[in-house]
């Protein structure tokens, strides 16, 4: 089993031509509601990548309100184990995004009920289940880093993804979060933001980000690079890439959570680094198709036809 310990929102989104500046109102056709939260996005895209192969279960807090209710429903009916999630008096989390015609998006969370996550809502007993534990950047640190001490000591493996990038508050657990870290998984400016943080100096890019963070504290770290695929530097430098498929992105919003969670599931399926990102790379490109971060998440036959065929199918 791998278990994801995060947060879950609502995610309410308008599609604009352009976004926002700060002071600027831009008019939108329409809002839409999806199903997000980076710790629920990755559930379900290992999930959905897994169909059974290997259980998922997700820990984590909802509002006992309407959105609550449906983000709860949304994870069992994906085939995600609710067991470790609890309703709490904070009104569930919700995301405000706007995406643009080029599929890029802004994103403002209201945290909520994700602030109420604690370590020990993951308990020994799912624990005990667990060979992977994911964690990212919106629910406690300090609850995050305590739930990724306890399943080290179990001997999990712990995938930790560094996302939203942390904030200068946090400065001070960096190295202990790294400390507890298997696999750190960040895009290009979190890669560079996280060494920065770490006083390294401030010249360098990600290629030399990623390997300073891999050397220094002896994991791999794995940077997702969009439409450029995904590069890891292991602890003794090797280096790995895999591909994205090209698509035409709709919507680019969870491509990452997509990347975390599918490769997550693939390495509790056994599977080692490399095809693991491969699936991911896939799975990450399928996932901008459609609008909404769970929306365009493929299925396992979905991901396996893509990577023999190197392609995508056209946006619908
Ligand atoms: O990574 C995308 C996610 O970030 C969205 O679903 C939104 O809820 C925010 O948490
Ligand atoms: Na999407």
């Amino acid at each position: 089993m791998i278990s994801i310990f995060g947060s879950i929102n609502m995610d309410l989104v308008a599609r604009v031509s352009a976004i926002a500046r700060p002071g600027e109102t831009v008019l939108s056709r329409r809002a839409d509601s999806f199903f997000g939260g980076k710790g629920a996005n990755q559930a379900v895209a290992a999930a959905r990548a897994a169909r059974g192969a290997l259980d998922v279960a997700m820990v984590g807090a909802v509002g006992d309100d309407p959105f609550g209710q449906a983000c709860l429903m949304n994870l069992r009916d994906n085939g995600v184990d609710a067991v470790g999630l609890k309703a709490v008096a904070e009104p569930t989390g919700c995301a405000f995004i706007t995406v643009d015609e080029s599929g890029e998006n802004a994103i403002t969370v209201a945290s909520g009920a994700n602030l109420a996550v604690r370590a020990a809502f993951l308990d020994d007993a799912l624990l005990a289940k667990t060979s992977v534990l994911v964690l990212q950047m919106e629910v406690p640190v300090e609850e995050s880093l305590a739930a990724a001490r306890r399943a080290r000591e179990h001997g999990c493996k712990v995938i930790w993804n560094f996302a939203p990038t942390p904030g200068e508050e946090h400065q001070h657990l960096i190295p202990d979060l790294l400390a507890v870290t298997d696999i750190l998984v960040v895009n290009e400016h979190e890669a560079i933001a996280t060494a920065a943080l770490l006083g390294a100096a401030k010249s360098g890019d990600e290629q030399q980000a990623a390997s300073y963070l891999a050397k220094s504290f002896g994991l791999t770290c794995v940077v997702t690079r969009g439409s450029r695929g995904a590069q890891a530097v292991l602890p003794d430098g090797t280096r790995l890439h895999a591909a994205a498929l090209p698509v035409t992105a709709a919507d680019t919003t969870g491509a990452g959570d997509t990347f975390v969670g599918v490769m997550a599931a693939a390495l509790g399926e056994g599977l080692d680094l490399a095809p693991a990102m491969e699936r991911a790379c896939a799975a990450a490109s399928l996932s901008c198709l459609k609008l909404g971060a769970q929306a365009g998440m493929p299925g396992r036959d979905e991901i396996e036809r893509a990577l023999a065929q190197k392609v995508a199918p056209a946006a619908k």
